[in-house]
């Protein structure tokens, strides 16, 4: 039997319709910055949906193109003005980022209660001591899609496939939090990894964010598991996730499309955190 498909795409634009409805209410509108260093293609059609998506919402976008030969220093000055700006409730830099830049530095630079990516090391702090103050967008969309679907993740096990500082490790840390939407037994594995595939077919839920197109076949799936592809690979076909959708979506009893899945969940996120972040500024008078 096919898998049940995980919209991701739908429920984004409830969450968003939802997050409009909010924003109507307020006294001001949220503001959110992005900062962009370079003429990266493919950031460059991430940004546009991102600005989009924002002005859609009633979110004020303000997008600051950097050259690509900006220097850290330079980028902390731009990203120091953010911090100072009483209007912005929160800012990203867009990743990735050209090679000669420190990316410690530039998590360390954002002003952690702006830090609406949730990267800056207070805030990854806090999240693995159980009191997140930002969620990462892409593990909270991943998180908040399965719960739509009514997908249990208290005391299951999850695998996650990828350790990266944006999706693998902090989607662990979230998964591990007390409550409903966390309580998950989790495993993080990597390239690394001896046995793979049999770790991987333990998973009750398997994430894949490897940066590999269709790299996890059925091979990799228990039967009945539920499959969530965080991969977004051009290939001469056209778009791919890091899972090998045509033969999951037979074991999987339910499997995230590429496109259409964890992409737009992690925009609608960022626009969740935006807002959250302008009405916590809001009551501390800012
Ligand atoms: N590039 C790809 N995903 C992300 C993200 O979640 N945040 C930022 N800042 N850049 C990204």
């Amino acid at each position: 039997m096919s898998a049940q498909i995980l919209d991701g795409l739908a429920y984004s634009k409830q969450v968003r319709q939802q997050t409009l409805e909010v924003i109507k209410g307020l006294s001001r509108p949220p503001e959110l910055g992005i900062i962009v260093v370079g003429q990266d293609p493919r950031s460059a059609v991430y940004v546009r949906n991102k600005q989009r998506a924002a002005t859609e919402v009633g979110i004020q976008c303000h997008v600051c193109p950097c050259c690509a030969e900006i220097s850290t220093t330079g980028l902390i000055h731009v990203m120091g003005s953010n911090n100072k700006h009483p209007a912005i409730d929160g800012y990203i830099v867009q990743l990735p980022l050209p090679a000669h830049i420190d990316l410690d530095v530039v998590a360390n630079g954002v002003d952690p209660e702006k830090d609406v990516d949730g990267f800056h090391p207070l805030n990854q702090g806090l999240l693995l001591r159980g009191s997140p103050r930002f969620v990462p967008a892409t593990p909270r969309g991943i998180i908040e899609l399965l719960k739509h679907n009514g997908c249990t993740i208290s005391g299951k096990r999850v695998v996650i496939l990828g350790r990266s500082t944006i999706v693998g490790r902090p989607l662990a840390a979230a998964l591990l939090l007390n409550g409903a939407l966390g309580d998950a037994t989790v495993t993080v594995a990597h390239t690394k990894t001896e046995h793979l595939q049999e770790v991987c077919r333990e998973a009750d839920i398997l994430v894949v964010a490897i940066g590999r197109p269709r790299f996890v076949t059925s091979d990799f799936v228990r039967q009945g598991a539920v499959v969530v592809d965080v991969g977004i690979n051009k290939t001469n076909g056209g778009l791919c996730g890091d899972v090998d959708f045509a033969s999951v979506k037979e074991v999987a009893s339910a499997i995230t499309p590429v496109p259409g899945g964890i992409g737009p969940m992690t925009i609608a996120m960022l626009l969740k955190n935006t807002l959250e972040s302008c009405q916590r500024r809001t009551m501390r008078g800012k």
